[in-house]
C-alpha cells in the first residue's frame, strides 16, 4: 500500500527485507514495521509545520510498542496518552514527560498523581467533575496542574460511529455550550493553570471539512475567553486523519496541515496535534501463514495462524484490510474467506479475497500498524504475536512472541 512495503523479485519486502526471511527467522503471526515509514510520516508533519510553533503528540493508543515510541521520541515527538500505563510506556521508551498531553474521560486519582509527578505538559480535562478532582489532587501534592478543556464541538466527523467522538451524543469532552463557564470555573481553582483548548472529533476522517468546522467553532470560544482575560498558549486539534485501507482518498498530510494553518491565520498559539493512525497505520503489516485451505459448499476458507485476537478491527468494526500473498506462487486462484482459528464466526480477517494460495503460503495483512497489536488480546489462550522493526536491510525483534506460561503467570489456584 506504500513505498515501504513493495513487491520485488516476486516477493513482498519490508524496505529491503523479504517477508519470507522474516517469517523464517521470527515465525508467524508477526507484526512487521518499517522504521523508514514511521520517520517519513513524522517528517511530513514537521515539514508542513515548519516555521510554526508546534508539537506532534503521537497517539500512543494506536501502537504502544516501546520501539515505536522510541523512534518518535528520537524525532522530537510528544505523546498523547489516555492512561497511567501509557505514560509509563512513554517514559520507559525515552519520551519526554514535558511533551505529554493526557486525554480521556476517566482519569483516576492515581493516574493524575503519576502525571503530576512526571510533570506532563497538559491534562486535557473532559468534565466539570474532573476539573474539581484534578484541582484537589494537585493541591494535595502542592502542585499546579496545566490544563486544557477538551471541547466537544458537535461536528459530524463522517466516520464509523464507534470512532466518532465529536458529536453531542458522544461521551467525550465538555459540551460546547458549557465550555466558557467551565473555563471560568477552572480559572477560579487555585491549583489549575489554564494553558490551552483541546478538541478531537474522531478517527479515520477522510475529508478535511469536519476538521475545519471544528476549528472554526473552537476559535469562537477562544475569542470569548480572550475577551474575559483568559488567554491560551496552545490549541490542541487532536488526531483523526485517515489512511487508505482500500479505496479511500484521505487528504495528504501536507494538505491537511495547510488547511489547518489557513483556518488558524492570525492566531499565534502553539499548535498541538495528536496523530496516531496516519503515522503508524501503513507503517505496519501483519504477516501470517495459511494453515489449512478448506473448501466449503458455499465458500472456500483459508484458515490462517493470525486471528481476531491479533487483529480485532475486522471483527469489531467490519474494517477492511487489504490482504496479499507474500510470494506469487503457482496455485489455482480462488475466492477465499480469510479466517483465524478462534471459535467465533466473527473471527475473520477478510471476506471474499481472490488469492493464489495453498497451505503454508504467507499472507500480508496490510495497514495493520495502527490499532492492531495495541488492541490485541489473549482470547482462546493465544500468545500475542511477535513484533519486528525493519530498518533498511536489517530486522530487529521489538517484542518477543508471548509464551503461554506468561499468560497465566498472575493466576492462582484456590488454596482449599
Ligand atoms: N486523540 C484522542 C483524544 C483520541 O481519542 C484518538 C483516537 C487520537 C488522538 C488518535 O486518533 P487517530 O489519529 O489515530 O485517528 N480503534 C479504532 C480507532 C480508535 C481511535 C480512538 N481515539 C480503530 O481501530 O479504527
Amino acid at each position: 500500500m506504500n513505498s515501504f512495503f513493495l513487491t520485488k523479485n516476486n516477493q513482498l519486502h519490508a524496505e529491503a527485507v523479504p517477508m519470507s526471511d522474516i517469517a523464517a527467522q521470527f515465525d508467524t503471526p508477526c507484526y512487521v514495521y518499517s522504521r523508514a515509514a514511521l520517520t517519513d510520516g513524522f517528517l511530513q508533519f514537521t515539514q508542513a509545520l515548519q516555521g510554526r510553533d508546534h508539537l506532534i503528540c503521537f497517539a500512543v493508543k494506536s501502537n504502544s510498542n516501546l520501539a515505536i515510541l522510541n523512534v518518535f521520541a528520537r524525532l522530537g515527538a510528544g505523546f498523547d496518552i489516555v492512561s497511567g500505563g501509557e505514560l509509563q510506556r512513554v517514559l520507559a521508551a525515552g519520551g519526554d514527560a514535558g511533551k505529554v498531553v493526557f486525554s480521556g474521560v476517566g482519569k483516576t486519582e492515581a493516574e493524575m498523581r503519576l502525571a503530576l509527578d512526571a510533570g506532563i505538559l497538559c491534562f486535557n480535562v473532559e468534565s466539570a467533575a474532573e476539573l474539581v478532582r484534578l484541582n484537589d489532587v494537585a493541591a494535595d501534592m502542592g502542585k499546579i496542574a496545566p490544563i486544557s478543556l477538551r471541547v466537544n464541538p458537535d461536528v459530524d466527523a463522517k466516520t464509523h460511529p464507534y470512532i466518532s467522538t465529536g458529536l453531542k451524543q458522544n461521551k467525550f469532552g465538555v459540551a460546547y455550550t458549557e465550555a466558557v463557564a467551565l473555563y471560568r470555573q477552572a480559572a477560579s481553582l487555585p491549583n489549575l493553570h489554564i494553558t490551552g483548548m483541546d478538541c478531537h472529533i474522531g478517527s479515520q476522517l477522510t475529508e478535511i471539512s469536519p476538521f475545519i468546522a471544528a476549528i472554526e467553532k473552537i476559535l469562537v470560544l477562544v475569542d470569548e475567553l480572550a475577551a474575559e482575560g483568559i488567554t491560551l498558549e496552545h490549541l490542541d486539534l487532536g488526531g483523526g486523519l485517515g489512511i487508505c485501507y482500500s479505496d479511500e482518498t484521505p487528504p495528504a498530510i501536507a494538505d491537511y496541515i495547510a488547511a489547518i494553518l489557513g483556518a488558524l491565520q492570525g492566531r499565534t498559539q502553539k499548535i498541538i496535534l495528536e496523530p496516531g493512525r496516519v503515522l503508524v497505520g501503513n507503517a505496519g503489516v501483519l504477516l501470517t501463514r495459511v494453515e489449512y485451505v478448506k473448501p466449503g459448499e458455499e465458500k472456500h476458507f483459508a484458515i490462517v495462524d493470525a486471528a481476531m485476537n491479533d487483529l480485532m478491527r475486522p471483527a469489531l468494526y467490519d474494517a477492511y484490510h487489504y490482504i496479499t500473498a507474500v510470494e506469487q506462487e503457482a496455485h489455482p486462484t480462488q475466492i477465499y474467506e480469510i479466517v483465524g482459528p478462534i471459535c467465533e464466526t466473527g473471527d475473520f480477517i477478510g471476506h471474499a479475497r481472490e488469492l493464489a494460495i495453498a497451505p503454508q503460503s504467507l499472507l500480508a495483512v496490510h495497514s495493520a500498524g495502527a490499532y492492531g497489536m495495541s488492541m490485541s488480546s489473549n482470547y482462546n489462550t493465544r500468545p500475542r504475536a511477535a513484533e519486528v522493526m525493519v530498518d533498511g536491510e536489517t530486522v530487529q525483534l521489538v517484542r518477543e512472541r508471548e509464551m503461554v506460561s506468561q499468560l497465566w503467570a498472575g493466576e492462582r489456584i484456590m488454596v482449599v
